[in-house]
């Protein structure tokens, strides 16, 4: 008779290391874990005013659809896209892939970016909404890269502190790859090209 295979949730069956990733930094239980309590801390500071949730495309797709899920309170949902990385070096001149839909002029604005490096995409972002005359601007973060800041950003949420490695996996790339990882590691030294 054949085998029958015990069934694996689709978590612990993606846990599973990538060859390419020398080590896992934060596996899907500790950010699906962290993405609650931010969810949580959202809910209970914002609930007394609207405000719109603005994933910036590509890298915190994964992080903003988690989290979207376990903000509690009514919210609005747009979108910016911004890229500024080929490789691993940023070009410090962040260039907008997609803009709003809809006007951002008095509205609250919770920008959602899956990590922050150098500071240079979240000041240019925060800037274009300032030009717009938004009522409001934060930012929520999954990951910190503090020791890499070029410019001083204030971020309301910040997921973890990460440290000065180049990280893949739950939405963020190297060269468009690794994204779909359920996990954030660090990508093996040698893959990177300078
Ligand atoms: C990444 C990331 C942030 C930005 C952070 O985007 O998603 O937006 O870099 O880096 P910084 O603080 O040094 O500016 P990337 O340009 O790689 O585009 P992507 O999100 O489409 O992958």
């Amino acid at each position: 008779m054949a085998k029958v295979k015990k069934p694996t949730s689709s978590r612990a069956a993606g846990a599973s290391r990538h060859p390419d990733i020398d080590s896992i930094l934060f596996d899907g239980d500790a950010i699906s874990a962290r993405v609650k309590e931010i969810g949580r801390l959202i809910s209970k500071d914002r609930a007394a005013e609207p405000f719109t949730l603005v994933p910036i495309l590509k890298g915190s797709i994964i992080f903003a659809a988690d989290l979207l899920r376990e903000i509690e309170c009514p919210c609005g949902l747009d979108f910016m896209g911004v890229s500024s990385y080929a490789g691993t070096e940023s070009s410090g001149s962040p260039k907008l892939t997609m803009d709003l839909r809809e006007n951002p002029e008095g509205k609250n604005i919770l920008l959602v970016e899956d990590i922050v490096d150098s500071g240079y995409t979240l000041t240019y972002l925060i800037n274009v909404l300032l030009s717009r005359r938004v009522k409001s601007v934060g930012v929520c973060a999954l990951l910190d890269k503090k020791d890499c800041r070029r410019v001083p950003v204030r971020i309301d949420y910040c997921g973890f502190e990460a440290p000065n490695r180049f990280l893949v996996g739950y939405g963020l790339d190297y060269n468009e790859s690794y994204r779909h990882l359920p996990y954030i590691g660090a990508l093996k030294p040698g893959l990177l090209k300078a």
